[in-house]
């Protein structure tokens, strides 16, 4: 059996640079690692919905923004299919017969649904509550329906989406248990970068995120990207340029560690090179060193982060430039590969219902069917 992937993003705003090292760049790198059979990327329109539903035209402004990013960043619709959650009805219907394979209380204990009931304000306990919109609470099932659909073998994802993707193989295991050997249990793949697996904010927040106002854009300008990156939280304690800086919790550093490559010493060299000092570094853990040591100074390292960056961001830039030139080529691609899923899934759902014995009109069933009740009422 082929090796698959299934992944996607809810369309809620433009991806940022948490997004890229988080799961964006990995997939890119699979795409072209020719290790897949099969590349499928769902922009989760549906899933959005669930705690949108009062806003729908945010969701539908930001489809073309995901798509463009995606593309952009190097995803080929040659190699991935790429296409829109809501598209494929087959995802709901395969959602509704997961719904019974999943109780309330397992849903409760979802540690990324429990933190995002609190971060929304939905909980019970909240002052001002707004309660829990049920197909948010249930989007994990919803969830396992992408993946189970395309039968993907291989989930890449961010470190939050672990308990999604492990309730996903819940859902598999009880499936196949009660219905027999019908659908394939995920597998997560992380960030194989500690760096990567949460980027923080430019303000030094544990997550990068659009209501706090502390992100770098895919589609940030050369210059929006230098004025956030110089307005990036550092080390509270490293005042003077001689103090000794620390590394650990130091915004700058955590980026450098997920961006940074061994060409850029080179390449960069002249970030190093200022009025009063300058230094010369072949590796980052050198970097870090002067930074403990003291002696380097916030703007040096900045200035190499923002270069570092650039080398990533550019070419990205320039490919969005070119795509945005071409809306109707990319909705034709999200058309075409909407298509193509739809196709994979409904396979996928005649086989769960052919398991379930649902499928009554089916060629044959129905035959036997009508055999089989007409004896028992013959008697
Ligand atoms: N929950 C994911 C997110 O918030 C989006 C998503 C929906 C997804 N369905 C998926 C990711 C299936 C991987 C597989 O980004």
């Amino acid at each position: 059996m082929g090796k698959i992937i299934l992944t996607g993003d809810r369309p809620t705003g433009r991806l940022h640079i948490g997004h890229y090292v988080g799961s964006l760049r990995r997939r890119v790198e699979l795409q072209n690692s020719g290790l897949f059979d099969r590349i499928f990327v769902m922009i989760a329109d549906a899933q959005a919905l669930t705690d949108n539903a009062d806003n729908p035209e945010k969701v539908r402004q930001n489809i073309i923004e995901v798509a463009l990013d995606y593309m952009s960043a190097g995803l080929d619709p040659a190699k991935t299919t790429i296409f829109i959650q809501s598209q494929i009805s087959e995802l709901t219907e395969l959602t509704f017969f997961y719904n019974n394979l999943v109780t309330v209380q397992r849903l409760q204990r979802n540690p990324t649904v429990k933190a995002e009931i609190q971060m929304r304000g939905f909980s019970d306990s909240d002052d001002n509550r707004a309660g829990t919109p049920v197909g948010f609470f249930c989007y994990p099932i919803s969830q396992a329906a992408d993946i189970t659909a395309f039968k993907a073998t291989t989930v890449p994802v961010g470190e939050d989406q672990e308990p999604m993707i492990e309730q996903t193989r819940e859902i598999v295991r009880k499936f196949n248990s009660v219905y027999g050997p019908t659908l394939v249990e995920p597998e997560i793949l992380l960030p194989d970068n500690a760096a990567c697996l949460r980027l923080p904010g430019t303000d030094g927040k544990a997550k990068m995120s659009k209501s706090l106002g502390n992100c770098i854009y895919l589609s940030d300008s050369a210059e929006e990207v230098w004025a956030k990156v110089k307005s990036m939280y550092t080390d509270p304690g490293h005042l003077q340029v001689s103090d000794p800086g620390k590394v650990e919790g130091n915004t700058v550093f955590t980026y450098l560690d997920a961006f940074c490559k061994p060409e850029h010493f080179d390449k960069f060299a002249d970030s190093f090179v200022g009025r009063k000092s300058s230094f010369e570094f072949h590796s980052l853990d050198e970097v870090k060193d002067q930074y403990r040591a003291g002696g380097l100074g916030d703007m040096m390292i900045k200035t190499f982060l923002n270069a570092v960056l650039n080398d990533t961001l550019e070419p990205i830039r320039t490919r969005r430039h070119e795509l945005e030139k071409d809306i109707p080529y990319v909705y034709e691609v999200l058309r075409k590969g909407s298509e193509v899923a739809r196709e994979v899934a409904a396979q996928t759902l005649a086989d769960v219902k052919r398991s379930m014995k649902i499928n009554y009109f089916d060629k044959g069933v129905l035959d036997e069917l009508i055999k089989e009740q007409t004896e028992k009422y013959s008697k």
